[in-house]
């Protein structure tokens, strides 16, 4: 049986069909936590039936956990509520053959990233320097560093337990060569230090893409070289959420003065709510 057959079944025989319905999707697995996101009219601890048969009936499952809806502040975490199992936040998860020591509670994680991190890996040439400017606990920067041949991936993320927990990945998957951690706010880590160096920006943090689409540029190596910019499009009825993503894009471009661009790939990641998809453009500047 598939992991959401299996948890359809349970979800189905603790608490009814109309409820199973509604939840089985909503169960994300971090190494051994199962992280519930609760739907917005439910109270997380309602959950705790459904959570205590994940613990009883899938072995992997160590610890199952309730997300409150809702990203907050600008480190983006998620209120949490403990509900069954070893009441511990720390796991190790793993994606495309790399380790990755989380916390739910204290710094950015989510599975729906996967494909999208080895995507970007794939496009890395030898020797590129890139930046990545919102690393959270290392996941692009890593599985770079792991998957091509980078010169160096200077990864930065302003939240401390972020970077700490990115120190950790990066000497547990054996990348201290490659891959430098750096606590702070991008913009000025940039300014400060990496004008004028990479071949290849990484953006993923929609709220701030635009806004820190000139540094982004200016970190930018003569000028030229990719910027992958992630962005939440919110679309009216009508509107393709590919045209308003490449409109809202080209847009901030013009606003800086840049034309000499050419944007070669749109791809939808996710819904992130009625009717507003996360969408990453691969841009080339030069
Ligand atoms: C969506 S998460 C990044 C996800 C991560 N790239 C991954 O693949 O799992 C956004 C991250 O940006 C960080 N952040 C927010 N504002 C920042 C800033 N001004 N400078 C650097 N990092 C920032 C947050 O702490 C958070 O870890």
């Amino acid at each position: 049986m598939t992991r959401g057959a299996l948890l359809k079944k349970i979800a189905k025989e603790t608490m009814g069909d109309d409820f199973a319905a509604r939840i089985w999707k909503r169960v994300e697995f971090i190494g051994d936590i199962a992280l519930i996101r609760t739907p917005l009219d439910m109270d997380p601890f309602d959950l705790r039936p459904l959570a205590e048969e994940l613990i009883k009936r899938i072995p992997y499952v160590k610890s199952v956990w309730a997300a409150i809806p809702g990203v907050k502040g600008e480190y983006r975490i998620r209120e949490h509520v403990w509900l069954a199992g070893e009441e511990r936040s720390v796991t190790i998860y793993k994606e495309h053959g790399c380790s990755f020591k989380v916390d739910i509670t204290r710094a950015y994680i989510s599975p729906s990233l996967n494909y999208e991190h080895i995507r970007v890996a794939r496009l890395v040439s030898q020797n590129e320097t890139i930046v990545n400017m919102f690393a959270g606990v290392g996941l692009f920067s890593i599985i770079i560093a792991k998957h091509a041949k980078p010169f160096r991936v200077y990864s930065i993320d302003i939240n401390p337990h972020a970077y700490q927990l990115m120190v950790e990945n990066i000497k547990l998957n054996k990348v201290e060569n490659t891959v430098i951690p750096l606590l702070g706010d991008a913009k000025e880590i940039v300014e400060k230090h990496l004008l004028n160096t990479a071949d290849r920006v990484l953006m993923p943090y929609p709220e701030l893409a635009l806004s820190y689409l000139i540094y982004a540029l200016r970190s930018l190596k003569s000028g030229r070289g990719w910027i992958h910019v992630y962005l939440h499009v919110f679309t009216e009825r009508g509107e393709h959420w590919r045209n308003k993503a490449r409109l809202i894009l080209e847009g901030k471009l013009r606003e800086l003065n840049i034309s000499n661009y050419e944007i070669r790939m749109i791809r939808k990641i996710r819904n992130v709510g009625p009717r507003t998809h996360q969408v990453v453009l691969d841009v080339y500047i030069g």
